[in-house]
């Protein structure tokens, strides 16, 4: 089923992107088909029905942007032994604003359609992939990161139930995630290669906790894993139970203020 409760993360909260009249709306597609596109409507969006994701510009806090973001979808491939994997683009030409320095303008990703709203432990794996170069030509502010949404309710992403997870992979320019003045709630000592610390905090527009896993040492362009070990090991810290739903999963780049593009390529599916 397609989930279109995708969500955003955010120090300042954003407002939940309402379905937006074509062209900027949902459109079907078929990646054999679908030529390269760019997106830089505030809520545009095109999902490729033979592959697990949907391309996402959620240019949320457009209003307060001077400037525009957007999201290039390139091309699907799925090498002969792999799973399949997006490339796909982020290209942000922000102004800095003082006043809006430390709000997230939008957030480009790629989300998963498929195989979501199932319990945690009824899942075998989440392999993921996250290749990327970022080239900015002005200073930057902004992460590149995976985003899920859980809750005890099946298909629950807006509630004050639901939980936003995010796993920052890297990031500049001063980002500092929910609940950084109030220090670290855990440490996860071995996850992917390094050691992570989370912090926690409401995000008080939605009234949603965010946890936020940061690596001690940032990954530099490339990231391989399953998401399920990510997903244990907050269990393991008691920010939910396994028995939870694992309603939404994205993966993707939230940029304040810079000209920048980030290329990537992403693998990431939900395997019952
Ligand atoms: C890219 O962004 C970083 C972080 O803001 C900054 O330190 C660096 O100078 C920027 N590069 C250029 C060419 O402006
Ligand atoms: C990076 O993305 C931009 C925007 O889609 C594209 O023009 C460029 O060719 C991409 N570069 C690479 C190396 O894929």
């Amino acid at each position: 089923m397609l989930s279109l409760a995708l969500f955003t993360a955010a120090l300042v909260a954003p407002a939940l992107a309402a379905p937006a009249p074509a062209p900027q709306g949902i459109t079907l597609s078929n990646s054999a088909t679908q030529a390269p596109i760019t997106m830089c409507g505030t809520a545009q969006n095109i999902v490729l029905t033979d592959t697990p994701w949907i391309v996402y510009n959620m240019f949320y806090n457009q209003r307060q942007t001077r400037g525009s973001m957007c999201t290039a979808y390139s091309s699907v491939s799925k090498p002969s032994n792999g799973n399949k994997l997006i490339k796909w683009a982020a290209v942000t030409d922000i102004d800095y604003v003082q006043s809006t320095n430390n709000v997230p303008k939008g957030y480009t990703f790629v989300g998963l359609t498929q195989n979501l709203e199932t319990r945690l432990s009824a899942i075998s794996s989440i392999p993921a992939s996250y290749d990327w170069t970022r080239t900015n030509s002005t200073a930057y502010k902004g992460n590149i990161a995976f985003d899920f949404m859980t809750s005890d309710t099946k298909g629950d992403s807006t509630s004050g139930a639901a939980q936003e997870l995010m796993l920052w992979l890297e990031y500049t320019g001063g980002q500092l995630p929910i609940g950084w003045v109030e220090g670290p709630t855990a440490t996860i000592p071995s996850l992917f290669g390094t050691s992570w610390k989370l912090y926690q905090g409401v995000n008080l527009d939605t009234g949603i906790l965010v946890s936020s896993l940061l690596p001690d040492k940032m990954f530099t362009g490339s990231f391989k894993g399953d998401l399920k070990e990510w997903l244990n090991a907050l269990v393991k810290v008691g920010v939910f139970k396994s028995s939870t739903f694992v309603n939404v999963g994205n993966a993707g780049t939230e940029p304040f203020y810079g000209k920048a593009v980030v290329n990537a390529t992403l693998g990431l599916q939900i395997n019952l």
